[in-house]
């Protein structure tokens, strides 16, 4: 799908990944990008720099009815990247079941909630053009890293409903795309001692991905390097994160 003049809309907009999208967005040519974030007081930079192009919108995507209001709002979607996400809990069995549930609720629960919020815009735009969901997943999509295995587990299942919703929208011409991330330096990975890609350059990647069509999306070297790795055996990916201390 085309960038250029699209409406975007980005939960999580305000910092790290979420905030590189909107900029490579407008970079990219869209018309308007529609910035989500918990505290809209922390877009005002963006809405400020944006010459009128970032529309910001209070989105939790926990919360339904900030949802069902955003959508009252944001009715010219036409390409969604469902961002927002968390660490909440870190191995398993150490971890508390409210943490483990959080991770649900934002990186699965979330990501049903926002694109329920939205599908009816994205169906009128894929009517009329083209429209696209980017789920931004990541590569303990794949295989369980144990030293974050709630919040991988909780990215497994947005592959699997990413899988899901390019089946069940394939009739409305709307296009699915996974985002298979590695390491990237936001706050999210502040404590982990790995080697990260920027934010900047994975965004860039990933509209790349979306621009030629990409159902699956690898937007930096650790990802294509540990996908290659889970192709030739899945087996060893999982060796491998299993390896690796969060
Ligand atoms: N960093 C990595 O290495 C990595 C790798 C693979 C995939 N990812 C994925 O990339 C995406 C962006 O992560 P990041 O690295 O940019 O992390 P980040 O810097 O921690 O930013 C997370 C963003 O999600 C927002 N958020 C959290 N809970 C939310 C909710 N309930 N409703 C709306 N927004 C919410 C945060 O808003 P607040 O400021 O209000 O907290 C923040 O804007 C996530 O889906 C993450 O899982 C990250």
């Amino acid at each position: 799908m085309n960038i250029e003049n699209a409406v975007v809309l980005v939960t999580g907009a305000n910092r790290g990944l979420g905030k590189q999208l909107v900029l490579a967005s407008l970079q990219a040519g869209a018309r308007k990008v529609y910035a989500g974030a918990r505290d809209p007081a922390q877009l005002a930079e963006l809405v400020a720099e944006s010459g009128g192009r970032v529309v910001p919108l209070a989105i939790d995507v926990t919360r339904e009815e900030s949802l069902a209001a955003a959508a009252r709002i944001a009715t010219d979607v036409t390409l969604l990247f469902n961002n927002a996400g968390v660490v909440a809990s870190h191995q398993v069995l150490t971890s508390s079941l409210p943490a483990l549930q959080q991770d649900f609720a934002t990186n699965f629960f979330g990501v049903v909630a926002a694109t329920k919020a939205f599908v009816p815009a994205l169906e009128r735009s894929a009517q009329a053009g083209s429209a696209a969901i980017v789920n931004i997943l990541s590569v303990v999509s794949l295989a369980s890293m144990p030293a974050v295995g709630g919040y991988s587990a909780s990215k497994a299942a947005a592959h699997s409903l990413t899988q899901t919703l390019r089946g069940e929208l394939a009739a409305k011409k709307v296009q699915v795309h996974g985002v298979f991330a590695g390491a990237i330096d936001t706050d999210m990975t502040r404590d982990m001692n790995m080697p990260k890609t920027s934010p900047v350059d994975v965004a860039r990647a990933i509209l790349r991905g979306v621009r030629a069509g990409a159902e699956d999306i690898f937007p930096d070297v650790m990802a294509e390097e540990l996908f290659a790795t889970w192709r030739r055996d899945p087996k060893e990916l999982e060796r491998q994160l299993a390896s690796m201390s969060g």
